[in-house]
């Protein structure tokens, strides 16, 4: 008789909020990752629509992008029938587990996320309970799939932390109910840092809008982008931390061909800091170019989206309910 033990594909959850367009920097540190972690492993990718209510938008707005967003996973190449494509606010789980674990978190934990300390002195005027619960419900969004990987980017390491807090404190009172989730520690997503300030991370919030790159962005506004990036009066193209704008050009450009830092330096030996650019610019539209062709297509086909969304959504429901319907039990609660 065959004996064949393979060992379950682990499975890797990450959520992403529709908050608008995805910069350059979102796609080469993270989301470029998701489409080599879905060929490998039992990956559940989504919209993080709930975590968004947190921060007041217009409604049409919200729905527009989380719309947007769920195309541009489709358009990542993800794999929604092998692998989850889902919209969070579509599985109410998630909701029901996030108040559960509510009552298995100390307010004093959760006060001490430092997210929340700079999103309240950000948001001083809408400081809501969801921004401080933020964390729990995320917790739920790792914890109903039984995780076992979650790619997090350092600003959202400590909510992972509190999140494997809860799990094995309820696994201590209840027995092993959680798998308790690690950080996905694969190939590191590049840093990309703002085209204007190479110091500070880039990001689409940025009140200078040379200083991002977004995935719609069409060739001709990426090739300005480019040129107008900061960098040094020395006009030699190698990576040093003195030269935090070049050096951040050389992230992107290595993260779009793979060169290393080695092969570019040779590359532009001589060459002035017009011709790097031009090259940076040229490999950026190159490495976008199959997803906004992808993008553009699907997320005129609304059919398609609404389908694959809801086939999403079902898939994961059924994952969502197992784990929720076994803590449902455990804590007490008439389940039937
Ligand atoms: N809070 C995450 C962010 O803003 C998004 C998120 C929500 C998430 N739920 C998650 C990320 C679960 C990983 C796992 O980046």
């Amino acid at each position: 008789m065959e004996n064949i033990t393979t060992e379950k594909q682990k499975t890797v959850l990450s959520l992403i909020q529709p908050t608008g367009t995805p910069t350059l920097g979102n796609y080469l540190g993270a989301l470029k990752n998701w489409a080599t972690m879905a060929q490998e492993y039992d990956c559940i990718f989504g919209a993080a629509d709930l975590h968004s209510l947190t921060v007041r938008t217009e409604p049409a707005l919200l729905r527009k992008r989380t719309l947007e967003l769920y195309a541009l996973l489709l358009a990542l190449d993800l794999d929604p029938e092998k692998n989850i494509v889902f919209v969070q606010s579509h599985v109410p789980a998630h909701s029901q587990l996030a108040w559960i674990l509510n009552c298995y978190t100390q307010f004093g934990e959760a006060a001490r996320m430092t997210q929340f300390k700079d999103k309240s002195q950000k948001n001083a005027d809408n400081i809501n309970v969801g921004l401080f619960d933020y964390p729990v419900l995320m917790a739920a969004d790792i914890l109903i799939y039984q995780s076992d990987y979650v790619p997090v980017g350092i600003d959202q390491k400590q909510h992972l932390e509190l999140a494997r807090d809860i799990a094995t404190r309820f696994n201590s009172v209840y027995g092993s109910v959680f798998t308790v989730p690690e950080p996905f520690i694969g190939k590191r997503g590049a840093s990309i840092k703002s085209l204007q300030e190479p110091e500070k991370k880039m990001s689409k919030s940025d009140t200078n809008a040379k200083a991002f790159i977004l995935l719609t962005d069409t060739p001709d506004v990426i090739t300005k982008k480019i040129k107008s990036a900061v960098t040094d009066s020395e006009a030699k193209v190698y990576y040093s931390p003195d030269k935090p704008g070049v050096s951040n050009l050389m992230d992107i450009y290595n993260a779009c061909t793979g060169l290393s830092n080695e092969q570019i330096e040779a590359e532009f030996d001589g060459k002035g800091y017009g011709d790097f650019k031009a090259a940076v610019a040229e490999a950026v539209i190159e490495e976008l170019r199959p997803l906004q062709e992808k993008f553009d297509r699907i997320v005129k086909e609304k059919t398609y989206l609404e389908q694959t969304a809801a086939d999403g959504a079902e898939r994961a429901a059924r994952r969502a309910n197992r784990t929720l319907g076994k803590v449902m039990k455990k804590v007490g609660l008439w389940k039937f």
